[in-house]
């Protein structure tokens, strides 16, 4: 429950050993998953402490521990001495690279450790937590997922598993015929950009990433037999000016990643690049207006401060319409898409 959603009979202490507990609810989510448990109980529903003990190869205590806590949890039901995923941990047999088991081992292995540096983050107004916890020198988790194969894995399988779900959705949303020419900044392993060129071949699509992540997007592009019409190009936005000759920009959870004062200049920089009557759209997890939440952006947020970049947060769909006004854009709507809290917000070039 957010505390947003609390009403006036609300009992503080329990509502707060609620906020107390929640890290632990997620170690007993986790470990139950790294040890298959729940792939366990899905297959052989019904099984007895001293059986799962087994199969999960723990011993006797150690299992019982994960069991008292993974019920307590919800995770699980017990009958007599018998245990069932219940309905919440069900959906976790899902693949690994979709929804919602995808967000496992990207909350273990990247954000847990850092998320503790929540603090020292918010009073050095930088991502402590990735400075602390994730090798290597560079400023951003993007740049230091490339020196960690098995990390920037994690990472790409859940944002896949989040994209895929806002992808299928925006083909039927975003009308591309009138455009002939998308450059998707920040585009990813091409997520996006394959379901686009699939909905609209005759459109060209030109991504721009990191050189190790175009290097993937152009692997998974080629793979699905779409290399005439996609290419990512390997660039770095804030150094480098973006290529010209699109009539439409995309920014797919991206801006989120980067400060107002950056953003306003990636917004500027796609104004540079095009002509009067392209397109621009920002896809983002959208924060409501007035500061409330949801959940959604206050979780990202605290993780665009602490990990991701030490600079960006969830903003407010009014702040990303003044930032395209600004830079010569007529803000033309909002769209809500997909089924987990994103919006596009679109624009046309002045
Ligand atoms: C949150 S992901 C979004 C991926 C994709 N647009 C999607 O919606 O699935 C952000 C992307 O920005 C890329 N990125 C980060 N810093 C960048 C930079 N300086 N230049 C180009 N791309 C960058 C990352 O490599 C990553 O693929």
């Amino acid at each position: 429950m957010s505390t947003t959603q609390m009403g006036p009979d609300v009992n503080p202490i329990a509502a707060l050993r609620e906020l107390f507990y929640a890290h632990y609810r997620f170690q007993y989510l986790s470990a139950g998953y790294r040890l298959g448990l729940f792939e366990l109980l899905g297959g052989e529903p019904g099984m007895t402490h001293p059986e799962i003990a087994a199969r999960l190869g723990l011993r006797p205590q150690p299992a019982r521990i994960l069991l008292l806590g993974c019920t307590s949890a919800g995770l699980l039901e017990k009958n007599d001495d018998c245990y069932r995923n219940s309905a919440v941990a069900a959906p976790l047999g899902a693949a690994p690279t979709d929804v919602p088991a995808a967000f496992v081992p990207w909350e273990q292995h990247v954000n847990y450790r850092p998320m503790a540096w929540f603090y020292e983050s918010l009073k050095a107004g930088t991502n402590i937590g990735l400075q602390k916890e994730i090798p290597g020198d560079a400023t951003t988790l993007y740049e230091r997922l490339a020196l960690n194969p098995e990390l920037e894995t994690t990472f790409h399988n859940m944002m896949g598993s989040v994209s895929r779900i806002v992808a299928e959705d925006l083909v039927h949303r975003l009308d591309l015929s009138g455009y002939t020419h998308l450059l998707d900044v920040g585009g990813g392993t091409a997520v996006n950009a394959t379901h686009l060129a699939r909905r609209w071949p005759n459109l060209r699509i030109t991504i721009v990433d990191l050189p190790t992540v175009a290097a993937t997007a152009n692997e998974k592009i080629a793979a699905a037999g779409l290399a005439d019409q996609v290419t990512a190009v390997g660039l770095d936005v804030f150094r480098d000016e973006f290529p010209k000759g699109c009539d439409a920009v995309l920014f797919g959870h991206f801006l989120e990643i980067w400060s107002v004062e950056r953003n306003k200049s990636l917004v500027a920089k796609a104004a540079r690049a095009v002509d009067p009557g392209a397109a621009v759209f920002v896809v983002t997890p959208g924060a409501n207006d007035d500061g409330t939440g949801p959940d959604l952006a206050a979780a990202l947020s605290a993780y665009f401060l602490t990990v991701a970049s030490g600079e960006g947060m969830v903003y407010t769909g009014a702040e990303y319409e003044e930032w395209l006004l600004d830079a010569g854009f007529e803000p033309s709507g909002r769209l809500t898409v997909g089924n987990l809290g994103d919006i596009v917000i679109t624009g046309v070039r002045k």
